[in-house]
């Protein structure tokens, strides 16, 4: 029935050109064609924000490699493509199965804080925030875990050698591609940072300007750099002239990176938390994300109310489970901090003993204040950027990874010579207790800077499995709004029985404790249930989520992939 549901929905959007309110219509991002977010195939599918990058892990298994030599080479073709989002001067998560497997696998290639990094860098003498010190320039930059991420991962399961996954990522670069409506708003909105950096201008400028819509990027010094490590593997990167290049531009802008760093840089095989909605099993990343542990928090919330029995477009669905979304970020800003560092209540925070507190909480009939919701007790004690895609294959591997150079163009500033743009991901610190992060999340004691920590992410790479065999695998970027969107999307496809491009689709909405709002999608809200949520007392605030799912499902012998229409992207399969 799903799958019938499905194939009208396909004819639908395919049929739709102007978006309107109707809550069924999908809201098509501008210039994206709608027959290239939605793909069956039986052999395998590959979602992702980049035509271009779905379009390299094609060519993988075309070529006879797995899911894992399609996630390496989506992983360095996107860093191409998506300069605004992710990159190798970034670093993410990225959550791995394959048929054998008792659990998914989770590696973490966040990237850490600097050896000479402290809780006050981003203080002055009297204890405030500088502002804008830990979003622009040399001090937002962690040191990076992308290409030591990839490289470790496909290096264990892949197939294909790394002269072969990197190869369209140096094509693509090299060649260029026309400047994409999302791309040109990105360059538009952060110009005056990239303005300040003369790499940075070298590559994103044209006499002045940023470029345009239908300019052509070509990344040439990036191209160079991932030759480099299509030589010398991870070498090439963390060692030689790359590694040197990067050195140098930290010592001349007074930065903090040093080939210490560089050479300590370590990728970490965790477990990815693990948790169960009525028979799935859901597996998603753990600390240093909270994004795992809170999706689980709030489907866990949610299960005993039969959300089905109301609709996806009900008040009380939305009432329940934007509730539950607020007790997770308030747990979030008080628990949440890497592992390595500081103790996480893992297990209490996503006990279903806990989860029925917290529903025992929930009033009926109105939202609770920001003030009448505290963080659990136990014993014992974000511009909207991030990328993700996901994979599977005939033989039933399951790839689903976030990536990330935090906001757009993350610091800015490219490291000259080499195209890397390095990160932004010290503003998921908390720059001191209580202060709020680019995504307005507002971070506690255990997420304060410490050399070699990772900061907090809220990027929630997931799979479900159901009897050991894969049913859905999906993520999203856009900072705190990941791990709502994703358990939404969860919720829709596995609760509320929704075809897959209608899970991913359908109405979106976003409740993170501070600021006190319901934050809704632009599109698709009936009238009648946004007036009843406001007669309940919801401060309702229709402001895009940002998030962007790549999903795909299997259902019986079909794989199902959906690029989330709202942005760019593509569902490429066989
Ligand atoms: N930088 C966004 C995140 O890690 O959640």
């Amino acid at each position: 029935m799903k799958f019938i549901t499905f194939l009208f929905v396909i004819f639908f959007i395919a049929n739709c050109s102007s978006p309107n309110l109707n809550y069924r219509t999908v809201p098509m991002a501008p210039g994206e064609k709608a027959s290239e977010h939605v793909k069956i195939g039986k052999k395998y599918m590959i979602t992702s924000q980049g035509r271009h990058s779905s379009q390299a892990g094609l060519k993988m298994m075309e070529m006879g490699g797995n899911a894992m030599d399609a996630f390496a080479a989506v992983s360095f073709a996107i860093s191409v493509e998506r300069p605004q989002s992710t990159g190798i001067g970034g670093g993410g998560f990225l959550v791995y199965w394959q048929p054998g497997m008792e659990k998914p696998l989770a590696f973490d290639f966040r990237e850490k804080a600097p050896l000479k990094a402290h809780k006050k860098m981003f203080l002055d003498m009297s204890g405030k925030e500088i502002p804008r010190k830990s979003l622009d320039g040399i001090f937002a930059g962690g040191v990076p875990g992308l290409v030591a991420g990839v490289i470790e991962a496909h290096s264990r399961y892949g197939k294909l050698p790394l002269h072969a996954v990197i190869q369209p990522a140096i094509d693509l670069a090299e060649k260029g591609f026309e400047v994409y409506p999302g791309l040109a708003k990105a360059l538009t909105y952060r110009q005056k940072v990239l303005a300040r950096f003369p790499a940075t201008k070298k590559i994103f400028f044209k006499e002045g300007k940023v470029l345009e819509e239908g300019d052509l990027l070509v990344q040439t010094d990036l191209a160079k750099t991932l030759k480099a490590i299509q030589a010398r593997g991870k070498n090439g990167f963390y060692k030689g002239w790359v590694a040197k290049a990067i050195v140098e531009e930290e010592k001349r802008r007074g930065g903090m990176i040093r080939q210490a760093d560089l050479d300590q840089y370590n990728v970490v095989q965790r477990k990815p938390v693990t948790g169960s909605y009525k028979g799935y099993d859901v597996y998603s990343m753990s600390p240093p994300s909270s994004g795992g542990i809170h999706v689980l928090q709030i489907l866990n919330t949610v299960e005993p109310l039969n959300l089905s029995h109301y609709g996806i477009q009900d008040y009380r669905t939305i009432h329940y489970t934007a509730s539950a979304m607020q007790q997770a970020f308030a747990d979030r800003a008080k628990y949440l901090g890497d592992m390595d560092f500081v103790r996480v209540p893992l297990d209490e925070l996503t006990s279903k003993k806990y989860a029925k507190s917290i529903l025992a909480k929930i009033p009926k009939d109105r939202p609770l204040k920001k003030s009448e919701v505290l963080p659990g007790k136990f014993d014992g004690y974000e511009s909207p950027e991030t990328t993700h895609f996901t994979i599977m294959d005939s033989e039933g591997r399951v790839v689903s990874s976030t990536q990330t150079i935090n906001g757009y163009f993350g610091s800015g500033l490219v490291i000259p010579g080499t195209g890397i743009i390095l990160n932004n991901e010290m503003d998921d610190f908390a720059t001191k207790v209580g202060a709020k992060n680019l995504f307005g999340a507002v971070g506690g004691e255990k997420n304060l800077v410490e050399p070699q920590k990772r900061p907090l992410s809220s990027m929630s790479p997931t799979i479900v499995l159901k009897h050991n065999k894969p049913v859905l695998a999906l993520g999203s970027p856009s900072g705190t709004r990941i791990l709502t969107c994703v358990a939404q999307t969860l919720l829709n496809y596995l609760e509320h029985n929704e075809p897959l491009l209608n899970a991913v689709s359908s109405v979106r909405y976003h409740q993170q404790w501070y600021p006190d709002e319901l934050r809704i999608g632009a599109f698709g809200l009936k009238k009648e249930t946004e007036d009843k949520l406001r007669e309940m007392g919801y401060k309702i605030n229709h402001k895009n989520l940002g998030c962007r799912v790549q999903a795909i499902a299997r259902e019986g012998d079909n794989l199902i992939g959906v690029s989330d229409p709202r942005g760019q992207g593509m569902a490429a399969g066989e």
